[in-house]
């Protein structure tokens, strides 16, 4: 079993995004994985995604609608293997969060999934347009589809 968490800044746009298609494609695959996402801020805990990412996901066959905001916390480096993050700040936010090197190493930002070691971000779309949301689920659905189909390394 693989357990897998996604970080972005506020936990409504990005990470639940990833948290909703690595959901998605868990049951699609009978992955039996352990999935979930955070933020590195703490604005939005408790909260619903953003309605657009919400709107987003479900033209895309996605409910993102039971997930909630919550802030990532240093007990998720034990209990997950693979900490995803969306761009380099979060990056340098979860690393700093880090006690132990085998905690650092499992820090991975997203797109390098898909082009490894060019580190690309998913760009944050709260201040965007709907093409914003759709690049970001689309982006998002590439990683988390080689993920389903190659684990995580
Ligand atoms: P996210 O997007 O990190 O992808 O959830 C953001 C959501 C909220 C804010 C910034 C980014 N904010 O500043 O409130």
């Amino acid at each position: 079993m693989q357990k897998v968490i996604f970080v972005c800044l506020g936990n409504i746009c990005r990470s639940p995004v990833a948290e909703g298609i690595m959901l998605h494609l868990n049951d699609k695959h009978n992955l039996n994985w352990t999935i979930d996402s955070a933020g590195t801020a703490n604005y939005h805990v408790g909260e619903a995604p953003d309605r657009r990412t919400i709107a987003n996901a479900r033209r895309n066959g996605v409910d993102l609608s039971p997930l909630r905001a919550r802030q990532f916390r240093t007990e998720d480096f034990k209990k997950f293997d693979r900490i995803f993050v969306m761009d380099k700040n979060n990056h340098s936010n979860v690393l700093k969060l880090a006690n132990t090197l085998e905690e650092k190493n499992k820090v991975e930002l997203l797109l390098n999934v898909l082009h490894p070691e060019t580190d690309m971000e998913v760009p944050d779309p709260y201040y965007g347009g709907e093409e914003d949301f759709e690049h970001v689920f689309q982006l998002v659905w590439s990683a988390c589809e080689k993920l389903a189909i190659n684990g995580i390394r």
